[in-house]
């Protein structure tokens, strides 16, 4: 006899049907979802990845179908042939196919289901390791299941955005050459180059400025990239970029093309407007009004840098500070009365992570007086200046940091952040972009003044800057730019460097040598000496956007199989040890008293 998938062919989805459906007869296939028996009917809801069916079994209709249908459980994975029928008063407006039910008289249990070690629903309070152990099972949650098909339309749209606009696709390779600097880099040994290692490429950075070289003018890939740092909600060992590079072009015409690209994603995806262009700010400007390079500008509350008045304040703790060489950041809250004594207390123990001592906190009275243990210490004069720059009146709270300039704005930041969250000032439905631009070139440590590339190293200085690269190489700002939104950094990039007597200076202010140079990017830097066209490029978090996008908390909730916080999958129960054998055809030896996995 032939066999159900032989007789039918799947009519509908199990989110398809609706009223205008009715009398159809259909075939659908899927997964039990729950099983009620009522007066000798019974129901089912039939779920596939597109939504829920109800299903309803008469023995009136058949008999066989019903007796087959009482042994059905949850999780079943099952066909079915029947007719549709309006749900009438027993409609459910939560359901998008809740105005009809399917009568069945046919039912083919294709294999049964053991009870599974949690429920498959999104209202879910199972720990997150079972769910990743089973991440078969939590991958048919609705949820899961939305946040992927999303992201498949998110790659779609990429794709024919940038193929419309002449981009091509290319591949490049994962198995690279290992090159100090940068993120830490995974190693692969070479069985057949003994003692030698790739590295897993942690971003395809170098290969896509050499298409530039070869003449592949606006390149892009979806991209894995591996990098071996520590984890948080928004990283992963592996996650995968929208990676692009363009020739004969500068910032604003990149940025552009970018712009219009994640205009066609909300729009496509999300079915909703992007104004453009997208607000640009300096890292200048971030810095000192949001004390972070990627604001969140769904919140309205900005901080100043009240350094000048504090300094000569008569307030000793805030003089002191600024005397060594350090600043004084501040909060203007309107409605300080919402924020309790508790919770501003508590900012002092929430800017010990930051490395602070003390959150100093007033109110603001009529005639603009201070309530605050300090009060008394602070001259009039300073006190009525600082109400000036902050725009300060009657009812407002200011908070105070005062310390070394990064470790200020980055506490304050995060102040200006919690606060928002208590006070429920930060707008979540709200999408706001901006470009961070201008931001410095180099990263020149407080105490050892040694330069790092805040970038990468082919990152292109501002032209205007380029006589600082060894005078000052502090003040020396980059041609680079992020993409932020709604706090997160979701793209990064910059116009590179093409000239090679530039290339040159970058690499001496870096303290690499000419003969470091070659070794690391000897392969690059004769690439350049055959006329490689100005350049530069971008590459998008494409995780990250998909978790925006979606709405989820975490990077694992848009990755099919993510990694844990310790870079483990649960479910395949990796990283773990090779054999001896394996070893010794690596040519690798393992220190005896290294802890090892079996
Ligand atoms: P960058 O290192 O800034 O730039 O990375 C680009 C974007 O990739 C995302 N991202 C990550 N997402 C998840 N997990 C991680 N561990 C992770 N690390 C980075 C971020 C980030 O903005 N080659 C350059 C780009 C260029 O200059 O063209 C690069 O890789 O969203």
């Amino acid at each position: 006899m032939a066999s159900f998938l032989e007789k039918y062919r799947r009519s509908h989805t199990c989110g398809a049907l609706r009223e205008s459906d009715l009398g159809a007869r259909v075939i659908l296939t899927g997964w039990v979802q729950n099983y009620r028996d009522h007066g000798g009917l019974v129901f089912i809801d039939l779920r596939d990845r597109e939504g829920v069916t109800q299903v309803v079994f008469d023995p009136g209709l058949s008999e066989n179908a019903h007796r087959l249908a009482g042994e059905l459980r949850s999780e079943h994975c099952i066909g079915i042939v029947g007719k549709v029928v309006a749900r009438g008063a027993n409609k459910n407006e939560n359901l998008a196919t809740g105005a009809i039910e399917v009568w069945a008289d046919e039912l083919e249990v294709f294999s049964k289901a053991e009870t599974p070690p949690f429920p498959v629903e999104d209202k879910l309070d199972t720990n997150e390791a079972l769910r990743l152990k089973y991440r078969y099972l939590d991958l048919r949650r609705p949820r899961l299941q939305k946040n992927l098909i999303t992201r498949s339309l998110i790659t779609k749209t990429v794709r024919e955005y940038l193929s419309a606009d002449r981009f091509l696709e290319i591949e490049t390779p994962f198995m690279v050459k290992y090159t100090p600097g940068g993120a830490r880099n995974f190693l692969v040994p070479s069985r057949l180059n003994p003692g030698s290692f790739y590295a897993l490429a942690e971003s395809p950075q170098i290969f896509k400025q050499l298409l530039m070289v070869a003449g592949y003018d606006r390149y892009f890939q979806i991209v894995r990239c591996f990098r071996d740092e520590d984890l948080r909600l928004d990283r992963q060992p592996e996650f995968t970029q929208i990676d692009i590079e363009m020739s004969f072009i500068d910032e604003v015409q990149l940025q552009t093309t970018i712009e219009g690209m994640i205009a066609a994603l909300w729009n496509d995806v999300l079915g909703l407007e992007v104004t453009l262009p997208m607000r640009r700010m300096t890292y200048a400007e971030a810095m000192e009004k949001y004390g972070v390079d990627k604001p969140d500008l769904r919140l309205d509350l900005v901080l100043c840098d009240v350094t000048a008045p504090c300094k000569t304040s008569g307030f000793r703790v805030f003089e002191n500070v600024v005397n060594g060489g350090g600043i004084v950041k501040c909060l203007r809250v309107p409605d300080g009365e919402k924020l309790s004594r508790s919770t501003l207390d508590g900012l002092t123990d929430f800017a010990k992570q930051f490395g602070i001592k003390g959150v100093a906190f007033a109110r603001v009275q009529e005639g603009g007086a201070w309530q605050a243990p300090f009060a008394k210490s602070f001259s009039d004069a300073a006190r009525d200046e600082v109400n000036r720059i902050a725009a300060a009146g009657p009812g407002d709270v200011l908070i105070f940091v005062a310390e070394k300039a990064k470790a200020a704005n980055t506490c304050m930041g995060a102040i200006r952040l919690l606060i928002g969250d208590k006070l429920g000032l930060i707008r979540k439905h709200e999408y706001q972009f901006m470009w961070l631009t201008d931001p410095p070139l180099f990263e020149v440590d407080d105490d050892t003044k040694e330069v790092a590339a805040a970038h990468h190293p082919f990152t292109s200085p501002r032209t205007a800057d380029e006589d600082k690269l060894e005078s000052a190489p502090g003040e020396v700002l980059a041609r680079a730019y992020d993409l932020v939104l709604n706090g997160v950094e979701v793209g990064g990039g910059s116009i590179r460097i093409h000239r090679s007597e530039l290339q040159a200076r970058v690499f001496k202010t870096l303290g690499i040598s000419d003969d470091d140079a070659r070794a690391k990017f000897g392969f690059l830097l004769d690439a350049f000496r055959y006329g490689p066209p100005p350049h530069g490029g971008i590459a998008l978090g494409l995780d990250r956007l998909a978790m925006l996008m979606t709405g989820a908390e975490s990077l694992r909730d848009v990755i099919a199989f993510p990694k844990t916080q310790k870079g483990s999958d649960l479910m395949t129960d990796c990283p773990t040890g090779v054999s001896k054998k394996q070893l010794d055809e690596l040519f690798i030896r393992l220190v005896d008293d290294l802890p090892q996995k079996s």
